[in-house]
Order: structure tokens, then C-alpha cells, then sequence
């Protein structure tokens, strides 16, 4: 009984049923590149449209300007942390006030997260509150090093993205916040003091920081070294075209900052505690679709650089 029940809160939530789906459909979208089916017409543009951004686009061949008229410029990447950093920020904000002050959330946040997270929003796991506070100050900094290494540190060509890809991302960053909150009651309001939370430290919270500021420091510097290919010794922007990256983890993967960004969503999925099945779900969003960016990405590479290092893998160390 218990595993029934434990089927229909997993079925009968909203949440799950869409990383679900947003999973299955980068997994497909990834076989279907992977296997090279032929694809034809209307259909095949609005594919590669979907599924291209930045400089892979160029391998969907000249883009009609009909086109063209949908895509908004890569450097917007930066609104997506901007979104992220107020949003999730301010679902920090009323965590904090719920679990130390005893204030509720929002009732418009408490029907919503109820809605999203179906039954297992009644269930009051105590023990989860550090690790739903945890992974939130984690997202939250993790969209503020994104931010600025957009604002300070990338160089941008005039690479571009879908318009749909673009709301796509904006909606991604409401939802993963909305997705860590639904992890406590939609009613919580603890009056927890401190000492109380300090109490619930495991191993696998020490685990996950630790693999996550190492994945956090990797990701920095693949960015820092793709900013440098375009960037004169000096810091001053000399090109803005597409080279062979070298150093740090891309001795071993085209998009080590793929990998990375893995990583940093596995890291989070072991501060829950290795248990909880939302999170692991977006995991795999997360796997499947930052495989599709890497295969293409890669292919990329090999087309253009004739003497691109064989032995380099797309995404993951020695295997993928
Ligand atoms: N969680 C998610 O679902 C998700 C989804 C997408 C991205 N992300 C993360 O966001 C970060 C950025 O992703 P992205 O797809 O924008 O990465 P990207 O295509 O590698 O671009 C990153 C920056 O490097 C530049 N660049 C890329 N390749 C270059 C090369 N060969 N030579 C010179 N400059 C180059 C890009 O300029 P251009 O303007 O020319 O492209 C851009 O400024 C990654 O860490 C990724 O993991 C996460």
C-alpha cells in the first residue's frame, strides 16, 4: 500500500508530469539528431529552429528571412538571470519568512504550489526544510554567477535564439523555483529557530555543496576561457569569431560548461538527500537537454576545424 501510494503522488503531481514531458521531448529531440533521420520541408526548419541556438544555427544551412524575423539576439541570455535572480530571490525571501517568523506563504503562492504539486504538498517532511533552503540559496547563487559572467565577462557575436527558446528560459527559471518550493507543504510556517536547521545537516548536504562549488568553479573558468578566445591579453575584444577552446576540462569534452551545469543540477539532487524523484526528473531535463546543445555543438566543432582534437567527446568525460 505504501508503494501504491507512493505511485499515485508521483503520477498525481502536475510538476512531475511536466519535467516528465520537457525530458521526453529533448531525449527525442536528441535521438532524432543523434540518428541523423532525414527530416524534409516546413517541419525539419521549424526543428532545427527549436532545437539550434547561438552558433549552431549555421548548420541548419541559410535561414529564408521569414526566419530570421523570430529570433531575438543571444546576449538576452543575461534577462534569464535577471528573472531568476528577483524571482527566486523574492521565493527565498518568503521561505525565510515562513520557516524562522512564522509567516505563510502568499495564498496565491499556496494555491499554486498546491496545484503544481499535488498531494505530496500535504505531506510535512520536517527534515526537508534545509535541503529546500539549501538547494534555493544555491539556485539563486548559481543564476547570480551566471548573471554576471553575461554582464562582465562572456563575449557575445551576434549569434541568435528562437523567440520560443527565449520564452522558454524565461518560463524555465519560474518554474525550476516553483519546483524547489513545492518540496515543503504550500502551508509551511515552522517558526524554526537556527539551531534547529543546523540539526538537520547530513552528509549528503556537505556532499552536494562540495560537488557543487566544484562544478560552479569549472563552469566559471570554461566561461572565462571561452571569453578569453575573443579578448586580446590585455581584456580588449580583438574577435568576435568561433575558435577551438583549450585548457581546464575542455581537454576532454567540446562543452565542458555543459557538463558542468550537470553536475550542478546533480549536486542539488544530493542535497535533497538522493530521494526525491522531482528533482531527479529535472535532472534528466537537464542531462537530455544540454546533450542535444553538446552533440550539436560538437559537430559544429568537427565541421569547421579540420584538426579538431579526435579524442575529444562531446559532453561527458570519455564516454558521451
Ligand atoms: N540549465 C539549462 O537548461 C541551460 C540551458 C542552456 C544553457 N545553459 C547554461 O548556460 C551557459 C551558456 O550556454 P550557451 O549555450 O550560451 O554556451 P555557448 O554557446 O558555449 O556560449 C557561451 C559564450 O561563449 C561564446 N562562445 C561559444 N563558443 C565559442 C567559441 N568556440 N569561440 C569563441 N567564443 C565562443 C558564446 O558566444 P556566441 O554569442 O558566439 O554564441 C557565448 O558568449 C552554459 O554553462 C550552459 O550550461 C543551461
Amino acid at each position: 500500500s505504501v508503494c501504491v501510494q507512493g505511485g499515485s503522488r508521483v503520477m498525481g503531481s502536475a510538476l512531475n508530469a511536466l519535467w516528465v514531458l520537457l525530458a521526453a521531448a529533448f531525449l527525442a529531440a536528441l535521438l532524432l539528431e543523434l540518428l541523423q533521420a532525414p527530416r524534409a520541408g516546413l517541419g525539419s526548419c521549424l526543428f532545427h529552429d527549436l532545437i539550434r541556438y547561438g552558433k549552431t544555427k549555421s548548420g541548419c544551412g541559410q535561414r529564408q528571412a521569414w526566419r530570421r524575423l523570430l529570433d531575438v539576439p543571444k546576449r538576452w541570455f543575461s534577462h534569464f538571470y535577471i528573472l531568476s535572480v528577483v524571482w527566486n530571490g523574492f521565493l527565498l525571501l518568503l521561505l525565510i519568512q515562513a520557516l524562522f517568523l512564522s509567516r505563510p506563504f502568499p495564498i496565491w503562492l499556496q494555491d499554486l504550489l498546491s496545484a503544481l504539486g499535488g498531494a505530496s504538498q500535504n505531506q510535512d517532511v520536517g527534515d526537508k526544510h534545509l535541503s529546500v533552503l539549501l538547494v534555493l540559496m544555491l539556485l539563486l547563487l548559481h543564476s547570480f554567477r551566471r548573471l554576471i559572467e553575461c554582464l562582465c565577462i562572456s563575449v557575445f557575436s551576434s549569434g541568435v535564439l528562437h523567440i520560443v527558446q527565449y520564452c522558454f528560459g524565461l518560463g524555465y527559471y519560474i518554474v525550476i523555483g516553483l519546483t524547489v518550493l513545492c518540496q515543503v507543504p504550500a502551508n509551511v510556517s515552522n517558526g524554526e529557530y537556527l539551531f534547529n536547521l543546523f540539526m538537520q545537516v547530513c552528509w549528503y548536504h556537505i556532499l552536494g555543496i562540495m560537488m557543487y562549488i566544484w562544478a560552479s568553479v569549472h563552469q566559471h573558468r570554461c566561461h572565462v576561457i571561452l571569453a578569453n578566445l575573443r579578448k586580446s591579453k590585455s581584456g580588449k575584444v580583438v574577435s568576435l569569431n568561433h575558435s577551438i577552446p583549450f585548457g581546464d576540462w575542455f581537454e576532454r569534452v567540446s562543452c565542458p560548461h555543459y557538463f558542468a551545469e550537470l553536475l550542478i543540477y546533480v549536486s542539488m539532487a544530493i542535497i535533497f538527500g538522493f530521494q526525491n524523484l522531482t528533482w531527479w526528473l529535472v535532472v534528466m531535463f537537464v542531462l537530455f537537454n544540454q546533450a542535444l546543445a553538446a552533440v550539436l555543438c560538437h559537430e559544429f566543432y568537427v565541421n569547421k576545424f579540420s584538426c579538431y582534437p579526435t579524442h575529444r567527446k562531446a559532453f561527458i568525460p570519455f564516454l558521451f
